[in-house]
């Protein structure tokens, strides 16, 4: 029996196996008030066949927990009440359909309110349904505008939306939370020297500036059920470091490890090695560019790492997952070409995919 197909015990809950969805943008809600935020029927569909397809776990696209905590005005969101129902329904398809429902909870800061990315993905103001985005500092990301600062009573109020949008996604019967602290989003933003620059209790020392991350796990954690798992997803690094002739100081692998040791402290269940997003750098193409750092976050830190990026080959999942140091992957885009990618990796693998009763004359 391949490991990749064996269940994993998180807290109380069971995941039926170890190739999950990661969380990808589908920039398909409506942006109009009162509609904006909500899944629609393409988001059932688009999750749903992704279950059914064989995965153990779907992660939701990043979810904002504020209106201006979105990537786009298309992004789906959790930040009020209203918002729930369609959830729900969504919750339901992909539990129905065999896998676990996981949900990402974001806030976009400094890189917030941009087009589809098929539409260019520029920023956009606000007679576009854009908005001003906000960041640890008065820092741009390249070719974006300045963010405004967040105040520390914003600051508290951001990580009190966390909380608010963790309870919601309890309420529409999500079982996983991830809180997305990676891609130079505003967690990340918080995290890097390059993007906080701040002089108080949030910026400097790398405690202050894992503060926020801290303090938003134990908020969502004072309110998430005990049983449920909680994961976190970082960059494991900005890139500079390893970029010759670049000396900035920045976000890094080891600050990650001590990160993860914190983050468990505070009731986190994994990490998700991501990696990058804060700056425009160069990153390396080769097959384990970002896996081979999740193992070290791993190995480090002793908690339970999930791995992710270019993972499109089984066996390479299973490799990972054997010898590879890492207790889960994330399957991304082979997963947006194929939704059926995991029962095939079944097949390839000898284990049995989803469904086999019903796909079964097919094969
Ligand atoms: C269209 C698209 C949307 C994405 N949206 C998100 C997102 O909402 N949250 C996130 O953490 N990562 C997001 N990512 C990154 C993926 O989750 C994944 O980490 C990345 O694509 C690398 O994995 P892959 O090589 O298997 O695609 C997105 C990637 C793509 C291609």
């Amino acid at each position: 029996m391949p490991k990749l197909f064996d269940p994993i015990r998180i807290r109380d809950l069971e995941v039926p196996n170890r190739v999950w969805m990661s969380p990808m943008c589908t920039y398909t809600a409506a942006p109009q008030q009162g509609l904006a935020g909500r899944p629609v029927d393409f988001h059932y569909s688009h999750y749903t066949n992704r279950a059914a397809g064989g995965v153990g776990l779907v992660m939701v696209e990043a979810t904002g927990v504020l209106p201006e905590g979105r990537i786009s005005p298309y992004d789906l969101g959790l930040w009020e009440d209203g918002q729930i129902d369609d959830f729900t329904r969504l919750a339901a398809g992909i539990r129905a359909n065999g896998a676990v429902a996981g949900i990402q909870l974001a806030h976009a800061g400094r890189k917030a309110s941009v087009d589809r990315p098929w539409q260019g993905g520029a920023p956009l103001d606000e007679s576009q349904h854009g908005w001003a985005p906000v960041a640890p500092s008065a820092l741009a990301f390249p070719g974006y505008p300045v963010p405004r600062e967040l105040t520390r009573a914003q600051i508290a109020a951001t990580v009190a939306a966390f909380a608010d949008a963790a309870l919601r996604a309890d309420a529409a019967g999500f079982d996983v939370i991830e809180i997305h602290a990676a891609h130079g989003y505003l967690l990340h933003s918080f995290l890097s020297p390059i993007s906080n620059q701040r002089t108080d209790e949030y910026g400097g020392a790398l405690q202050n500036r894992a503060r926020i991350v801290l303090e938003v796990i134990d908020a969502v954690r004072a309110v998430w059920p005990v049983d449920k798992p909680v994961f976190l997803r970082v960059s494991t690094t900005d890139w500079v470091q390893e970029n010759p002739g670049d000396d900035r100081d920045s976000w890094t692998l080891e600050q990650s490890v001590q990160l993860a040791t914190w983050a468990a402290e505070h009731g986190v269940d994994l990490i998700d090695a991501s990696s990058g997003g804060l700056d425009v750098v160069p990153i390396p193409r080769d097959r384990d560019y970002q896996t081979r750092k999740a193992a070290v976050v791993r190995s480090e830190s002793g908690v339970p790492t999930a791995a992710v990026g270019r993972i499109e080959d089984p066996a390479f999942a299973e490799e990972l997952v054997v010898s590879g140091g890492v207790d889960a992957v994330f399957v991304g885009r082979a997963l947006l070409r194929n939704p059926s990618w995991a029962n095939d990796a079944a097949l390839e693998l000898g284990a049995s995919p989803r469904f086999i009763e019903q796909y079964a004359y097919t094969l």
